[in-house]
């Protein structure tokens, strides 16, 4: 039996590479799993207050974050949405498996360099403990496949360690619990499609971010046709013609990742694609990447507006949600303390 998890945190901006390298993926896989899609708030916090935005900005976007799967087409009825925060499991395993995980593992996440930058002494230990966070977030609820963007790759990595190292160390407990030999399943991560790292429309080397500073660097899911199409006409290529074969794209980062785009957003191969726009210039492929970018897009965002205008009707979805992952998260647990040897109540 599968069970699919991932998160999105809940800060600035959800964008083009949020929903092509994530979110797409979660509306694929709730046709035949058992699916939970959190929205991260604990991790949110993890960056300086000043940059998440405070409270009032985290409520926002977190309702943001909740539209946006529901308008992407994920099923709050068949599936579980709900915010972190509200599932204690999550910060209670998390504390668990800091006694597992290894300092020496932590020191090696990329993610945390970048995001600490020079001033590492004064990153919050909350930034530091991030992927221990996000290991519980998959093992709470014994998940089995993860689904996220290329950049949470060394991050999935570490939660199969960590959960390898908890089966290794409680052995002997696991199957005096009638666990058998492994608790926790090693999750896989599932990055799929051609767009599993979109890059900035202003710079090809550069990830698409919620946080750079430049907006025409990214293509939000609440930009209204106007902006998508500024952006994309805007959008940094090279003054060549596009190639007609897949090799042709290769030291050619924002031509690639326009490709990439177009056949994320249509569905077809890139080879396919540039059979068909090979030889082209770019002004004729991007206007036939407004009008695909803008009938995929403008609905998700119509329909984001439509939910976000009723706050409390968002916020009882993650109630609910909230109910529904309780129940797994404390089972999982409650066989956790048995296992580790913490007394408890029936
Ligand atoms: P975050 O906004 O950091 O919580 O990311 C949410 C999801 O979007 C994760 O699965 C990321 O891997 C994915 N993601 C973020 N940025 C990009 C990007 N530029 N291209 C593809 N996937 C991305
Ligand atoms: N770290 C992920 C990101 O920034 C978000 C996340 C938190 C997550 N917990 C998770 C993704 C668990 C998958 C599974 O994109």
């Amino acid at each position: 039996t599968t069970r699919v998890f991932s998160g999105v945190q809940p800060t600035g901006n959800l964008h083009l590479g949020n929903y092509l390298g994530a979110i797409v993926n979660f509306v694929k896989l709730q046709a035949d799993h058992e699916c939970l899609y959190c929205v991260v708030d604990l991790h949110a916090i993890t960056v300086p207050v000043a940059v998440w935005g405070g409270p009032n900005e985290l409520r926002r976007a977190t309702r943001e974050v909740t539209a946006a799967f529901i308008a992407s087409g994920i099923d709050p009825k068949q599936h579980i949405i709900f915010n972190q925060s509200q599932v204690a499991g999550h910060a209670e395993l998390t504390w668990v498996l800091n006694c597992v995980a290894r300092l020496g593992w932590l020191n090696r996440m990329t993610q945390f360099k970048e995001k600490a930058g020079k001033d590492r002494e004064n990153a919050s230990v909350g930034l530091y403990d991030y992927p221990v966070l996000m290991a519980s977030d998959i093992l709470v609820y014994r998940a089995t496949h993860v689904p996220v963007g290329e950049d949470q790759k060394q991050h999935l990595e570490l939660s199969r360690d960590i959960a390898q190292k908890f089966n290794n160390d409680f052995s002997e407990s696991i199957a005096a619990n009638g666990h058998g030999d492994t608790f926790f399943p090693l999750p896989e991560p599932v990055i799929t499609g051609p767009a599993t790292r979109v890059m900035s429309l202003r710079d090809g080397t550069k990830k698409m971010s919620k946080s750079d500073p430049s907006d025409y660097s990214r293509i939000n899911l609440t930009d209204d046709a106007d902006a998508i199409a500024q952006k994309i006409r805007k959008a940094k290529t090279d003054p060549e013609p596009l190639p007609s074969e897949e090799k042709g794209l290769e030291n050619r980062p924002e031509a690639d990742n326009l490709v990439g785009i177009y056949a994320a957003l249509s569905g077809k191969p890139k080879s396919a694609l540039l059979a068909e726009f090979g030889g082209a210039q770019f002004s004729s492929f991007k206007s036939n990447l407004v009008d695909l970018a803008v009938a995929k897009l403008s609905p998700i965002a119509r329909e984001m507006k439509r939910l976000t205008d009723d706050p409390a009707h968002v916020d009882q979805i993650l109630i609910e949600g909230a109910e529904r992952a309780s129940v797994i998260a404390s089972e999982t647990m409650d066989a956790v303390k048995d296992i580790v040897g913490f007394i408890r109540g029936r």
